[in-house]
């Protein structure tokens, strides 16, 4: 039985790579460290605990792991001595104790499902000094109902399913996260309800599929269903993470059209404008199909901020699959794309496919894509001149103190200066109406007008 008063008054500290299901979890190991004492540290000089929340989707975040994690051991000692080094995630439910092959300098690793069990292991390891390794299989217990520790006040990110069924050909995240698990609805519309009462203004619901939500279950998806409930439980923002095209029912395009506080922004994930492409990367959907949604939801949602991510140079893709992509992204016409170089991921099936392709040239084809991404961006903050938006605050911009940051509706960062006479610590959260007089690429800014509510 470990005894967790060892932890009393030690000081942690997360470095959390990847997805929003990495930054959740990093949430909820906070909220656990909490509850036994610790106290958060702002740099893993300050802290007796540092912990990496890891993620494999790409080699890039490996790599960057092993040199993180090394670098701790040039740090000076920390406050009470003895610092312990933990890395968590989906490195550490891929490899295990494997990791140390990497790293030579780690006392704890837990996977993606051990999550509840990592103040008895840092507990341990403070105790016996030893290595202390718990990966569970994947498909054990969800960590839902454990604490959780928020960044912000205003924001939430909400989990409404863990896990993932669709095996696209490239993607790892099913090997370390296992198959969809759905939350029960009345649990999540409770949260909400709940986050919502304590002045939490805006949640992101967060699967990898949102869209699948309740397949598991036994029913036909229900998370139209899902996005109403919560919709009317008096949050005043709703957006969801991500949406596969080939679930996204006319239902759910409907919840989003009806509900007001179901915010105009849908992120669905093309990966390629090619359908050869996307028929090897298991996407079970066509470039028409896409763009037939993209349609049928800008019918729905007029000025809709569709956002999207796109690999470029999966095995095989030719320069005229490339094109097909970059004509896509026009017709499109996405508000942001996040564009990633395909990366091989072993152990999945597009990493048996040979590719000639040169490096360079996938290199100068994502040059390419970057410069059509940033047009349609450039073309989509257009809309929003001379328009007022309502900004939710989330602080000040990093460059100017004076100068406040936030969202709009639409996901926009949005610019403005500090209105006079406010202090503007006491803004986040605060929603106010900007003036919009200049539309860039990445943010939209103007002048506030009328009062934070
Ligand atoms: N479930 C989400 C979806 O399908 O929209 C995506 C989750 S994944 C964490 C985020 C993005 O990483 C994917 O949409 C894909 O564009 C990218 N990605 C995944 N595997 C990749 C790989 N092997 N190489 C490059 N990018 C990859
Ligand atoms: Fe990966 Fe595809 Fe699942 Fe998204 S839907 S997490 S890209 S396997
Ligand atoms: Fe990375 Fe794991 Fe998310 S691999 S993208 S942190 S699910």
């Amino acid at each position: 039985m470990s005894d967790l008063s060892v932890l009393s008054g030690k000081t942690y500290f997360i470095r959390t790579f990847g997805c929003q299901m990495n930054l959740h979890d990093s949430e909820r190991v906070s909220g656990l460290l909490d509850s036994c004492g610790c106290l958060q540290a702002s740099a893993p000089e300050d802290a007796d605990i540092v912990i990496f929340m890891t993620c494999c989707v790409r080699e890039a975040a490996d790599t960057r792991l092993y040199g993180q994690c090394s670098s701790c051991k040039s740090l000076p000692p920390s406050p009470s001595g003895r610092r312990i080094v933990a890395v968590g995630g989906c490195i550490a439910q891929r490899d295990g104790s494997g990791l140390l092959t990497n790293v030579d300098n780690v006392d704890v690793i837990f996977g993606t499902h051990s999550i509840a069990h990592v103040a008895e292991l840092l507990a341990d390891a403070f105790a016996d000094g030893d290595l202390h390794v718990r990966v569970e299989e994947i498909d054990s217990g969800s960590a839902t109902d454990m604490p959780w520790h928020r960044e912000t006040a205003y924001h939430a990110w909400v989990p409404i399913m863990t896990g993932c069924n669709n095996f696209c050909s490239y993607c790892i995240v099913p090997y370390v996260r296992g198959r969809e698990k759905s939350r029960d609805m009345n649990e999540i519309v409770d949260e909400v309800a709940g986050l919502a009462r304590q002045g939490v203004r805006s949640v992101t619901l967060l699967g990898q599929n949102v869209n699948s939500y309740g397949r598991d279950h036994g029913s036909a998806p229900r998370f139209a269903e899902l996005l109403r409930r919560v919709g009317d439980t008096g949050i005043e923002r709703v957006y969801f993470t991500s949406s596969h095209p080939k679930d996204l029912l006319p239902e759910t395009i409907d919840a989003m059209a009806e509900v007001p506080s179901v915010m105009p922004q849908l992120h669905l994930a093309v990966q390629s404008g090619s359908s050869r492409i996307l028929k090897l990367m298991n996407r079970k959907y066509t470039r028409e199909q896409y763009l037939d949604l993209v349609h049928q939801v800008r019918d729905r949602i007029p000025h809709i901020a569709l956002t999207t991510d796109i690999i470029v140079g999966f095995p095989g893709e030719t320069e005229e699959n490339f094109e097909q992509t970059v004509s896509l992204v026009d017709e499109a016409k996405f508000a942001q794309a996040f564009t990633f170089i395909y990366s091989k991921r072993a152990g999945t099936p597009a990493a048996e496919i040979e590719d000639p392709t040169p490096r360079e040239v996938i290199q100068q084809r994502f040059d390419r894509l970057v410069k059509h991404v940033e047009q349609t961006a450039f073309d989509y903050n257009q809309h929003a001149l001379n328009t007022t938006v309502p900004m939710l605050i989330e602080g000040t911009s990093k460059k100017n103190n004076d100068v406040l940051v936030g969202k709009s509706p639409w996901n926009q960062t949005v610019h403005c200066p500090v209105p006079q006479g406010c202090d503007s610590s006491s803004l986040i959260g605060r929603i106010l109406d900007v003036h919009v007089d200049t539309a860039r690429t990445w943010y939209l800014s103007g002048e506030s007008v009328g009062d934070p509510r």
